[in-house]
């Protein structure tokens, strides 16, 4: 195998989602922990940037000149280079969040044991879904009372429409969590709560068929109890199925609990064995083989500088194919012409720091003046390729936008049409209307915040929001339609976005099925793919 080969197939490439609070951060910090990269578990982000107030995140930003949420961290474990993509959630959810799982090939899915499927994880599982990511669950806080372990599989089978296959299977919880049970070797790994922070976990493994031995470390109840529930267990649930797993359609399930470091360990060792490395992407000439292909890659997320003294942007991009290098030369295909990959750098913790080489399945962040946009692709000169766009997701809160001085036109225009373009928020414009006013519309609502901010320190044009009480938007499928002829609910508001495309925003679905009854044959999108 070729150097390049080894390099690439080592990469294991993933997101983690999850609602807050379910222990994301704790489990990438149990991550960095094994493969070495810090040495007390705690230290990713302290609490303080995790849960940052909007003045304290503007500071963080300006200080460290790059996103706190744009983070990567590549580390490595049982000879496998592994890239984290963290999704920023809180109260920054936001487009990019689901733009980060464009980057990822799988996805790791952190379940809170006693609350089960949450808002936040459905939302980023259907973006999953849609693109066939494959999905492993980790049902984290075993160590608290959690909810009965079949009720909460089928929640998620229910729930999120996908097959699940339990790995191993807990044995109690709370205060009478007793451990996991390994299905493949029928073993039972026994809990202990170990030191906060250490690695050092004392898992003792115990076949369950040794009944004596079982019986001392779990009790005679737990086991019995442990016996019929693998029975009904082995009756009711699919089989592990690697192709179903690539396609997204079955998800390998753990429990554990990543605060006492429990079961940590044993998911990445099966997860790094289940989830593949960085694997042949479509482009519109074809499919693009990592490793026989020179240097590809695809702007996934453009991160503005929030330091006024440096207009620069970081455009970051996922590595697709081949070996990057510093200061190489690649072909923008957007741009149409050949540009020189300045100043990359990766995210190592709470660090940036440069890159000289990268392969396939990394993230690298380069210096943007101003040239890429969302969806762009850069290849090895000669070729000319372009990859799927990444799709424009759907906003979930929307206002309207007014400048206060209407004599800084154009500063307005250009400020809003800049941030459009880094895709930190969308903008329509109502049928018939002009730029005068403008409806924006975004995923979470700190970008708001973020929008008036910068159009007053960046551009110096001071907005006036007016929050509108649209929840819904979906875009027409037939992009050539005479809005005029469209009769919908009273409630319903027809815009445009950007690219002119037409849409409606509504307040309920029960509009939505209004409008779809009053006007047949119109066809509505929940989202729409970026059209080039
Ligand atoms: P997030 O990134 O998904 O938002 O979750 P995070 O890891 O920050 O965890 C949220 C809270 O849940 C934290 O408690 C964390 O310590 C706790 N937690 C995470 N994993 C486990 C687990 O396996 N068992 C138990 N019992 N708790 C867990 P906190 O009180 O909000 O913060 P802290 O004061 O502990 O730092």
């Amino acid at each position: 195998m070729s150097d390049l080969a080894k390099e690439i197939n080592k990469r294991r490439t993933f997101a983690i989602i999850s609602h807050p609070d379910a222990g994301k951060t704790t489990l990438t910090e149990k991550f960095l922990l094994y493969g070495g990269q810090i040495n007390l578990a705690g230290s990713v982000k302290g609490k303080a940037t995790a849960r940052h107030a909007v003045s304290d995140w503007m500071d963080i930003e300006k200080e460290r000149g790059i996103s706190v949420t744009s983070s990567v961290l590549q580390f490595e474990f049982d000879g496998c280079c592994i890239n984290i993509l963290d999704t920023p959630g809180h109260q920054d959810f936001s487009e990019d969040t689901y733009r980060t799982l464009m980057a990822a090939d799988s996805a790791v899915m952190v379940i809170d044991g006693a609350k089960g499927v949450e808002p936040q994880t459905r939302k980023l599982f259907r973006v999953c879904g849609r693109r066939g990511i494959p999905v492993f669950t980790f049902i984290n806080k075993m160590d608290r009372d959690a909810r009965d372990t079949f009720d909460l599989l089928d929640e998620i089978e229910k729930e999120l429409g996908i097959a699940t296959c339990p790995v191993n299977w807990p044995i109690g919880s709370g205060k009478e969590f007793k451990g996991v049970y390994d299905r493949k070797n029928r073993n039972i790994v026994e809990f202990a709560d170990t030191q906060k922070g250490t690695k050092e976990g004392t898992e003792t493994v115990i076949s369950l068929d040794d009944e004596a031995a079982s019986v001392a470390a779990i009790g005679e109840e737990a086991r019995k109890q442990l016996l019929s529930e693998i029975e009904l267990l082995d009756g009711a649930s699919e089989e592990f199925d690697q192709e179903k797993v690539n396609a997204g359609k079955l998800s390998p399930v753990f429990f554990g609990s990543a605060l006492t470091n429990f079961g940590v360990e044993i998911f990445l060792h099966n997860f790094l064995q289940m989830t593949s490395s960085p694997l042949p992407r479509k482009a519109d000439t074809g499919v693009i083989d990592p490793v026989d292909k020179g240097f590809s890659a695809f702007v996934f997320k453009i991160q503005a500088n929030m330091n006024k003294a440096h207009r620069d942007r970081v455009a970051f991009m996922r590595i697709c194919s081949g070996k990057f290098t510093a200061g190489m030369d690649v072909f923008h295909v957007q741009g149409g012409k050949n540009v020189r990959l300045m100043q990359p750098q990766q995210m190592m913790a709470e660090e940036r720091h440069v890159v000289s080489e990268a392969y396939a399945g990394d993230i690298i962040g380069v210096f943007d003046p101003g040239i890429y946009s969302i969806g762009d692709t850069l290849c090895t000169p000669g070729d000319k390729f372009k990859y799927a766009g990444i799709p424009t997701f759907a906003p979930e809160h929307f206002a309207r936008v007014r400048q206060v001085d209407t004599m800084k036109r154009k500063q307005f225009v250009k400020g809003i049409e800049q941030i459009a373009q880094e895709g930190a928020i969308q903008i329509f414009q109502e049928e018939n209307y002009g730029m005068e006013e403008i409806i924006v519309g975004v995923v979470g609502v700190l970008q708001f915040e973020v929008l008036q901010y910068r159009l007053k320190n960046e551009y110096n044009v001071e907005i006036k929001l007016d929050q509108l009480p649209y929840e819904f938007i979906r875009w027409i499928a037939d992009r050539d339609i005479d809005l005029d002829t469209i009769t919908g609910t009273s409630d319903m508001k027809k815009v445009r976005d950007l690219k002119g495309r037409p849409l409606l925003l509504f307040v309920n679905s029960w509009s939505i099925g209004m409008t779809l009854d009053r006007n047949e044959g119109l066809v509505l999108e929940e989202y729409s793919e970026n059209e080039a």
